[in-house]
């Protein structure tokens, strides 16, 4: 069998390469978006997960994002960039890639001997809800991981990865489970062979055939941004009344899938994964200041699943993020039934009507290389 080797931090820091390896050029990654089945929800400095958490990675809701580079005539301390977002330039996107450039430094030291130019979409639209900084932060990531392979062409493929997803992690907790597919676990966990704090790794045992090409059916319920960022969330789970409980909660939840997905009981899956989900929202409305990001129309969808699973036998459920949205996941085999339900009884409840069909994918691809 194959050894898995857990990396630590400093396996992280690029020794100094020659930079005239790469004077000038670009990547282009697609990176896709992730669901969380159970839940990161509280952390400590510096982006280190309270507790494990596991992803479906995304397939249709994706980032696709160009790294054009070319070398400093002259050393600055200051990083020099541009950021575009859909063909406008966005100067209001600076200081998050600005923090995010001073976290990775340390690891990726030739970063302030280039100018770069950042260009980047969405499959999604960006007022959706959908959080976009798991696909965005992880593609800037790879990006920056492509370039260091460029200086230093003997990486490995699993040292690119992970090295991938623990930059990406300091971008955005969730984007380090946006680099491969199809199940990523973030999070040291005794259970898991191979898990770190630092990076997500693919979910390590056979995955039963019920989760091949499982659904994600995002329902739009409230296009608007969140009255309250995923960051101030994690905050309020410092001193948080249930903070020790809910991470105990998600680590036993972890244990338990990490059985159901090698036996496919979809029927504990659905009991772990709507659990976390309002487990997750129960955190925000406990916390303090305490908050609700759930719209009626959210409650109205939860019941008509409910309604429909008890009636049909069918194995839907939901999940949720931070946000109104709902996740209608469900099996490839039930995938004509569920569609007719969500088109018939759920679309009513979304923004204008707008939703998007996803499904478990396979993680980022490199477009170009130039
Ligand atoms: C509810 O990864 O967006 O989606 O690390 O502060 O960037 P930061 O937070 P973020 O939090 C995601 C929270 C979640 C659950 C999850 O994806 O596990």
């Amino acid at each position: 069998m194959q050894k898995i080797f857990v990396l630590t931090e400093s396996d992280f820091i690029s020794p100094s390469f020659d930079l005239l390896n790469a004077s000038t050029g670009s990547f282009t990654w697609k990176t896709p978006s992730n669901i969380a089945l159970v839940k990161y929800w509280g952390k400590q400095e510096p982006q280190i997960p309270e507790n494990t958490s596991i992803s479906f990675t995304l397939d249709a809701c994706f980032t696709l994002t160009t790294l054009e580079f070319s070398k400093k005539e002259n050393t600055s301390s200051n990083f020099d960039f541009e950021i575009y977002f859909e063909g406008e330039k966005k100067d209001d996107f600076k200081p998050k890639i600005q923090k995010f450039f001073e976290r990775i430094e340390q690891y990726v030291p030739f970063l302030n001997e280039y100018k770069f130019v950042i260009k980047s979409r969405n499959s999604f639209p960006h007022s959706s809800g959908i959080a976009s900084s798991a696909s965005g932060m992880s593609a800037l990531a790879l990006c920056v991981m492509s370039l260091e392979k460029e200086l230093n062409p003997t990486i490995s493929e699993e040292y690119f990865n992970k090295k991938a997803s623990f930059l990406a992690r300091l971008g955005s907790g969730s984007a380090c489970r946006s680099i491969e597919g199809e199940l990523i676990v973030w999070g040291n966990h005794p259970a898991i062979e191979g898990s770190s704090n630092l990076y997500g790794v693919k979910f390590p045992a056979k995955v039963h055939e019920n989760f091949k090409n499982y659904h994600d059916t995002i329902l739009l319920v409230d296009e608007g941004e969140k009255q309250v960022s995923s960051t101030v969330g994690h905050q309020l789970m410092y001193n948080h009344p249930f903070a020790k409980q809910r991470f105990q909660q998600a680590n036993d939840h972890i244990e338990k899938i990490n059985e159901v997905l090698k036996n496919g009981d979809l029927k504990q899956f659905i009991s772990i994964v709507e659990s976390e989900a309002l487990s997750l929202h129960a955190m925000m409305m406990t916390s303090n200041p305490y908050f609700i990001l759930m719209k009626p129309n959210t409650l109205k969808i939860i019941n008509k699943i409910w309604e429909f699973r008890a009636s049909t036998k069918s194995n839907i459920c939901f999940t949720l993020d931070a946000g109104a949205n709902v996740h209608v996941l469900f099996p490839e085999k039930e995938k004509e039934i569920v569609n007719n339900f969500i088109i018939k009884e759920l679309i009513q409840f979304c923004q204008e009507n707008h939703y998007i069909c996803d499904r478990i994918g396979i993680g980022a691809k490199l477009i170009s290389n130039m």
